[in-house]
């Protein structure tokens, strides 16, 4: 990688280890100009200090209508209002519009609402690591870490356990096509725009105590209206579930490369919480937070921008930062650092608290019922999402004792 050539940041060299060419960036270009698929561009901000004042500046707008023409005319793959009925939600809204719509869904997601998921998780986790032991080609990923979060979104949702295996087959269609495979998503995207307006219908007619119950009520008493209700629960279904997979994947490979610290983290449980932290940091499952638009013209890292010129901020590069981390690429679950991985301000997560939840159950099973766990493969050999927003494994193949 030459000083003055920018390293390519896609294609499965990329996917697999796209720290080196983040390095480049903040050395040499902290806020670039990338080129989109639909003939878009984006400025992409990289060092930590950078991503952490954009993520907290209320002049950088979600709303995609403030977007420049080039981006909204581009309609990134598959336009953006292709269904209004999804798109409606805290994450594309500002100011008080985004205060109302997360106040409503952030219920679902107190210390208290969160406590009652745990035996949830647990009782998931459990069948899932017994069909582990069971079949011949274990996989962490396929078996554990994909099926986890969506079991539990589920829940909270309040999807009906007969529609769930068609459920999540749509949703890893979802998560499993690129850019350029519009038509796959809009198809998709159009049934889970259909079927979620059928689970409205059934709660309009019939009150429920689930967070869609929640949100229908909502709409009844008119702080909601129908297209917020059904975007939301989309948004929630796509922010909570293959995020947390990615992480869990990630955090596993982290400790099959260096099983000294797979074997600490055995022996010592408290080491799980900050072990999940640094995982965060080091392998943010999220390449980047969301779309921004400054209201404004502006300077982001010394580069000038124009009012609504569209601004990506690199979760997984501010997390190697070495002005900000001491040593950034070594795994240190006791250095006790915050991290961005789930964004900084506004719009900070709303599900950490219970992707944190799921993480810890599923490395906590994995411990207790797994034991001289090992890579099934070499390292070379993973495969990684061929995407522009994950950073995350497509399968981990998996070894362990038996009794
Ligand atoms: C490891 C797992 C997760 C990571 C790394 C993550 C990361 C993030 C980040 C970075 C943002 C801010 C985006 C931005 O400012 O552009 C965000 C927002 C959000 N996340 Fe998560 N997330 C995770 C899990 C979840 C889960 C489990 C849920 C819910 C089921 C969830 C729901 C949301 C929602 C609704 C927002 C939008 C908040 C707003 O706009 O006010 N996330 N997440």
């Amino acid at each position: 990688m030459s000083a003055s050539t920018p390293p390519p940041l896609h294609g499965p060299a990329f996917d697999a280890d796209p720290h080196p060419a983040y390095r480049w960036l903040r050395e040499h270009s902290p806020a670039h100009r990338v080129e989109l698929p639909g003939g878009a561009w984006a400025w992409l901000v990289t060092r930590h200090d950078d991503v952490r004042a954009v993520l907290a500046d209320p002049d950088m707008l979600k709303d995609p209508a403030r977007a420049n023409e080039v981006w909204r005319r581009s309609g990134m793959g598959l336009p953006f209002d292709h269904r209004p009925s999804l798109v409606r939600s805290m994450v594309n809204v500002d100011g008080d519009d985004h205060a109302r719509l997360r106040r409503v869904a952030g219920g679902a997601f107190t210390p208290r609402r969160v406590r009652t998921l745990v035996e949830s998780a647990e009782r998931v986790t459990a069948d899932l690591v017994d069909r582990i032991t069971a079949v011949p080609d274990p996989d962490l990923v396929r078996d554990l870490a994909y099926p986890l979060p969506i079991a539990i979104i589920c829940d909270i949702l309040g999807v009906p356990p007969e529609d769930r295996a068609e459920f999540h087959r749509r949703a890893a269609v979802l998560d499993s096509s690129g850019p350029e495979e519009v038509a796959a998503v809009a198809a998709v995207t159009d049934w889970f725009d259909d079927y979620l307006a059928h689970l409205v219908d059934v709660r309009l007619a019939t009150p429920s105590d689930d967070l869609l119950g929640d949100l229908v009520e909502a709409h009844r008493e008119g702080r909601l209206t129908r297209d917020e209700v059904t975007s939301t629960a989309f948004l929630l279904l796509v922010a909570g579930h293959e995020t947390t997979a990615a992480l869990i994947g990630n955090l596993f490979l982290i400790l099959l490369r260096d099983p000294e610290q797979l074997e600490r983290l055995r022996e010592d449980r408290d080491l799980v919480g900050p072990a999940i932290e640094e995982a965060l940091r080091m392998e943010s499952p999220l390449q980047n937070a969301t779309w921004r638009f400054p209201r404004a013209a502006t300077t982001v890292a010394g580069v000038a921008l124009e009012a609504g010129e569209p601004v990506l901020v690199s979760l997984l590069s501010a997390g190697r930062d070495p002005e900000r981390y001491d040593d950034p690429d070594a795994f240190d679950p006791g250095r006790g650092e915050s991290h961005l991985t789930f964004g900084h301000g506004a719009h900070f997560c709303v599900g950490a608290r219970l992707a944190r939840m799921e993480v810890r159950v599923a490395v906590e099973a994995v411990l207790d019922r797994l034991p001289g766990l090992r890579l099934a493969v070499p390292v070379e050999e993973l495969r990684w999402w061929p995407s522009p927003i994950m950073h995350g494994l497509f399968a981990l193949p998996v070894r362990f004792d038996t009794a």
